[in-house]
């Protein structure tokens, strides 16, 4: 693993919207594999200046998401998929068709999970994964648990994630509990990670991906088993380290 430190998260934002933009540029049909949340927000924000700049074109790129809520619709202004429309694309020139989210609505959820997992191998996999990680360590929604899964199935999200994503929410008790996830084995494949974690609160995760344990209590001390991972870091997540 890689580690890359700056004071500032604009200066996270700068690097990992520039590590994206070099895959991009020299792939322009590469896929994406996108996170939400508070993390990669600013990286969206220098992407959209560098489209806009002329410096990036995705016209031809396709971006896969990690996640979605179960039962909040598309339209829903905290579900994830309006989080990348309004965060990303709807500013850059990328084909909405070519965009994924997982669909949290359909009836039969393992069902659409299992079509979510063709769907990333009929796309060839992803070239490069955009990660955050929880205060616990979760990537995606896979959370500390005995075992992992490698793939997509719903998540019963744990205390922790519903008290940390309630910022978002009027209140706690409107967080969905459960949500559809990419499992850890395209995330695993994937060509090329960034991970990008700002403030104290991810620093006891940060800390945990730089020992020698590989745990499934701590899932984002999976990603040492990567060859291409680069964490980037403001000073306060890097605090412990
Ligand atoms: C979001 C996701 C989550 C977040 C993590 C950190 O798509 O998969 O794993 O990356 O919960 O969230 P923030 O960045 O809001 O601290």
């Amino acid at each position: 693993m890689n580690f890359k430190v700056f004071d500032t998260y604009d200066e996270v934002s700068v690097y990992t919207a520039e590590l994206l933009a070099e895959v991009v540029r020299e792939k322009e049909d590469a896929v994406l594999g996108l996170a939400t949340g508070s993390s990669p927000v600013g990286m969206y924000k220098e992407l959209i200046k560098l489209h806009k700049d002329g410096k990036l074109d995705f016209s031809k790129a396709k971006s896969i998401n990690l996640d979605e809520y179960v039962g909040l619709e598309g339209s829903h202004e905290q579900s994830y998929r309006y989080f990348m429309n309004t965060n990303l694309f709807d500013h850059v020139n990328i084909d909405k068709k070519n965009t994924f989210v997982p669909d949290g609505t359909v009836d039969d959820l393992a069902k659409g999970a299992e079509k979510y997992d063709k769907l990333i191998e009929s796309i060839g996999g992803i070239d490069v994964q955009v990660l955050g990680i929880g205060p616990n360590g979760h990537i995606g929604f896979n959370e500390p648990a005995d075992a992992l899964k490698m793939n997509t199935h719903v998540a019963e999200l744990t205390e922790g994630t519903i008290k940390a994503n309630a910022r978002f929410f009027e209140s706690e008790k409107e967080v969905p509990t459960k949500a559809v996830t990419m499992g850890v084995g395209p995330i695993m494949k994937a060509k090329k990670i960034i991970l990008i974690a700002s403030g104290e609160n991810k620093a006891l995760a940060v800390k945990s991906l730089m020992d020698d344990v590989i745990t499934t209590k701590i899932p984002a001390t999976l990603l040492k088993l990567h060859p291409d991972v680069t964490v980037v870091l403001d000073k306060e997540a890097a605090s412990m380290l």
